[in-house]
């Protein structure tokens, strides 16, 4: 990897399908990336079957193992310019409902480890690389609703980070994005019955990510930023009689 002249992109759960097809864009924009994942297996076996070795190094990082997150950052071979958080995780509300095990693991995953690592890289006042931060979140974040307001209650928190995040950061001219995403074709939804004519697919989500602009809320697709919209200012008993 060339430390002088290519700027770096920390993935931290880069074994996530959007993950990976940020990995590939990030590389053909000029890119190095540390690719990190608790599935290191299989990242370097993506690494490998699309020849990207030169350019990707592979790391481990458990996102819920918070004591691990500070030797993680300090080890890093080069501190980013970007980062992008894309562990995630899913149980259906039913579920989450009746398990409490479930619900903390998405409590864990998708708020309180990305908090835990973010915490330690926003702070770094020692990066001067440092440009931009970017959280996956969620439309199922913007409004409780029956159908999945467990995760989703994680992804408004991990928004709502982002947020204040990115007032925190304004200083060192630092830019925070929170992607607001609709359904993906990603291992996350497997088994779920989704809407088909609004699944988008992981490579379309990846070019958000990497062409990451000023605006806070990134909501790929024109479909699910209409959606958004409406769940945005829809009155709560209309909001109700959704799913
Ligand atoms: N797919 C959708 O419809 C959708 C919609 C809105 C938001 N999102 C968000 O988009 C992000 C990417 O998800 P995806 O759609 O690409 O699904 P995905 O392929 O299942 O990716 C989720 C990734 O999170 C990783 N992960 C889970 N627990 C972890 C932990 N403790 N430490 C480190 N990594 C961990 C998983 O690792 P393993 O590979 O080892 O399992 C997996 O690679 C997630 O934050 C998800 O919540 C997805």
């Amino acid at each position: 990897m060339n430390q002088n002249t290519t700027k770096t992109v920390l993935l931290l759960g880069a074994n996530s399908d959007v993950a990976k097809q940020c990995i590939k864009q990030y590389i053909q924009n000029g890119f190095s990336v540390i690719a990190a994942s608790r599935n290191t297996k299989s990242l370097d076996h993506f690494v490998q079957e699309n020849n990207l070795n030169s350019k990707v190094t592979v790391l481990s990082f458990d996102s819920v193992d918070f004591d691990s997150h500070q030797k993680f950052y300090n080890d890093l071979p080069v501190k980013p310019h970007i980062v992008v958080y894309a562990a995630g995780f899913l149980v259906d509300n039913e579920k989450a409902l009746s398990d409490f095990k479930g619900t903390q693991q998405m409590m864990l995953v998708n708020y309180m480890g990305a908090v835990s690592i973010l915490n330690i890289i926003a702070t770094d006042v020692n990066n001067k690389n440092l440009e931009r931060i970017i959280g996956l979140s969620s439309l199922s974040g913007v409004r409780g609703r029956k159908s999945n307001f467990v995760y989703g209650s994680t992804k408004a928190a991990f928004t709502t980070y982002l947020a204040g995040l990115r007032q925190e950061l304004v200083s060192r001219n630092i830019k925070v994005n929170a992607l607001v995403i609709g359904y993906i074709r990603t291992k996350i939804n497997e088994g779920l019955q989704l809407n088909k004519s609004l699944i988008m697919e992981p490579a379309y989500v990846a070019r958000h990510i990497v062409n990451a602009g000023n605006s806070f809320t990134i909501v790929p697709n024109f479909k699910w930023k209409i959606i958004y919209l409406i769940l945005k200012v829809l009155p709560e008993n209309l909001v109700a009689k959704l799913p």
